[in-house]
């Protein structure tokens, strides 16, 4: 049995371009994310709105030039100026691994070129070449809500089977010129969000949409068929690498021992597994035939899809876990809490939540782990893990984020318990390990780092970077390989 995390594991932090990187320059394109504006002035259910159904207003103010409201994912923290500030500090912590995305609209700014933009690509080679100055291995997400916003307008977005060929060659790209920097590679970032906020998945417009999820899952299947020969290229360009798929994964728990609450939970369990099923063992369950009926759903399938997913599984599975969520067959009799992105989710009375309604629960993440590990029986990276909480500069310049430690110790605490009943962990990286735009609320405000970021939900701020308490909490738990979480 193991003890505790085994040598080697790769400890680290995540984040993603869209969310960090800023730098609309060097012929950098639009993406979907820098479509999403922010105004404090709305209601916090407004900000959230815009991320669950986006509109074709929104779309056609953020093509314009003109445009007076702010979009924070056009700037994020400037990492693009201050990546070798950002990075040496991450070495200071003593990460092992550090997760990032490359910008897609950053190599191919309107997504259908055949010829990548260098500068681009310069820039991520000086990116991975610092990483690799402290040894840092970078595990790098293709595509993380970030699709070129030109696909959506002139394409229809992943709805068109097109796409294939343009993430294909995207990826190809990227293969070829970063093979000696980088091993581990994901194709797309938390790829079940497509039935919760398609937009930044897969570029379709939410509004007024009659075969929403008709698209959703064609769209779906065009990113599995594209991932998976993502995957035989990324094999045969880099024969050591490593190839994930990745999921959000939310565990649905029976709200009680009604039946009709298990059988519930199971169906809300395989909405999302679903997608990691057919990359991780490279076909469509049974399950889906009555799942996609339910749904009015007809896939478009085309010869050779099926041999391709069939023969390109992921490596691993990577996959986020921030709350649990509790699957009612009478919803209307309990509370929903805000950040419930199921169905007929409800508020678990055994748990709090956070400022954002996030509810907590370090305990189902060791089931998670156990029941992803028992599924399929390949390594899993906890790809993201966090808490998004506001934080404040004392006095004395310090920031006391001392309930963002509480809740990082009793996750990696549930996390070690999972590796000792076998489950085979390749690595942790915390969310946001420097503060980032909020995906779904736009606010820095909403905060994960070790590192804070002198910033405000309107763009002021210096810029400067600060650390917080759990900077040096995390550092003492790298050094000590999970040893000490106090
Ligand atoms: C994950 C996303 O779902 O959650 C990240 O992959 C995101 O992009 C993170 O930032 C936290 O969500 P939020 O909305 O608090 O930023």
């Amino acid at each position: 049995m193991k003890k505790g995390f085994p040598e080697g594991f790769l400890w680290g932090g995540a984040t993603a371009a869209n969310q960090i990187e800023g730098g609309l320059t060097d012929s950098k394109g639009l993406s979907v994310s820098d479509c999403y504006s922010f105004d404090s002035k709305l209601p916090m259910s407004e900000w959230s709105k815009q991320w669950k159904e986006m509109t074709h207003d929104q779309v056609k103010e953020a093509l314009n030039e003109d445009s007076e409201l702010y979009f924070p994912k056009r700037k994020g923290i400037d990492f693009y100026h201050y990546f070798k500030e950002d990075i040496k500090l991450f070495a200071e912590m003593g990460f092992k691994t550090y997760r990032m995305s490359i910008a897609w609209s950053r190599i191919f700014p309107n997504g259908d070129e055949l010829e990548p933009n260098e500068k681009g690509l310069e820039f991520y080679d000086c990116v991975f070449d610092e990483l690799i100055k402290y040894k840092i291995e970078p595990i790098v997400t293709i595509s993380h809500y970030e699709m070129p916003l030109n696909l959506v307008v002139e394409y229809g977005g992943w709805t068109n089977r097109k796409l294939i060929d343009f993430f294909v060659n995207y990826s190809k790209c990227l293969f070829v010129r970063y093979k000696e920097k980088v091993k581990y590679w994901m194709t797309f970032n938390e790829i079940n969000s497509v039935t919760k906020h398609p937009f930044t998945s897969v570029g379709v417009i939410e509004e007024g949409n009659p075969n929403l999820m008709q698209d959703i899952y064609q769209s779906a299947h065009h990113q599995f068929v594209a991932g998976a020969l993502a995957t035989q290229l990324c094999h045969e360009i880099i024969p050591d690498s490593k190839m994930g798929c990745m999921i959000s994964y939310q565990m649905p728990i029976p709200y009680s021992c009604n039946p009709d609450d298990v059988q519930l939970s199971v169906e809300e369990q395989r909405k999302t597994l679903f997608f990691s099923d057919v990359q991780m063992r490279g076909y469509y369950p049974a399950y889906t035939a009555r799942m996609f009926r339910q749904l009015g759903v007809n896939l478009i399938v085309k010869d050779g899809d099926s041999a391709i997913l069939k023969n390109n599984p992921a490596d691993y599975l990577g996959f986020s876990y921030y709350m649990s969520t509790a699957s009612s067959s009478e919803p209307e009799k309990f509370d929903t809490v805000q950040g419930n992105l199921l169905n007929n989710g409800v508020k678990n009375p055994f748990l709090s939540v956070t400022e954002w309604g996030w509810q907590v629960d370090p305990k189902s993440f060791r089931v998670s782990l156990n029941q992803l590990y028992d599924l399929y029986q390949k390594p899993i990276l906890v790809a993201e893990n966090g808490l998004g909480a506001i934080d404040t500069v004392g006095n004395d310049n310090k920031i006391n984020d001392s309930y963002r430690i509480e809740y990082l110790k009793n996750h990696i605490s549930e996390m070690k318990e999972a590796i000792k009943d076998g489950v085979d962990i390749l690595g942790y990286t915390s969310w946001g390990c420097i503060d980032c735009i909020s995906a779904s609320t736009s606010q820095i405000s909403k905060r994960y780092g070790f590192i804070y970021v002198d910033m405000d939900d309107e763009g002021n701020g210096t810029l400067e970077r600060m650390k917080k308490d759990s900077f040096y909490w995390y550092k003492k738990v790298i050094e000590t390989n999970g040893e000490i979480l106090n």
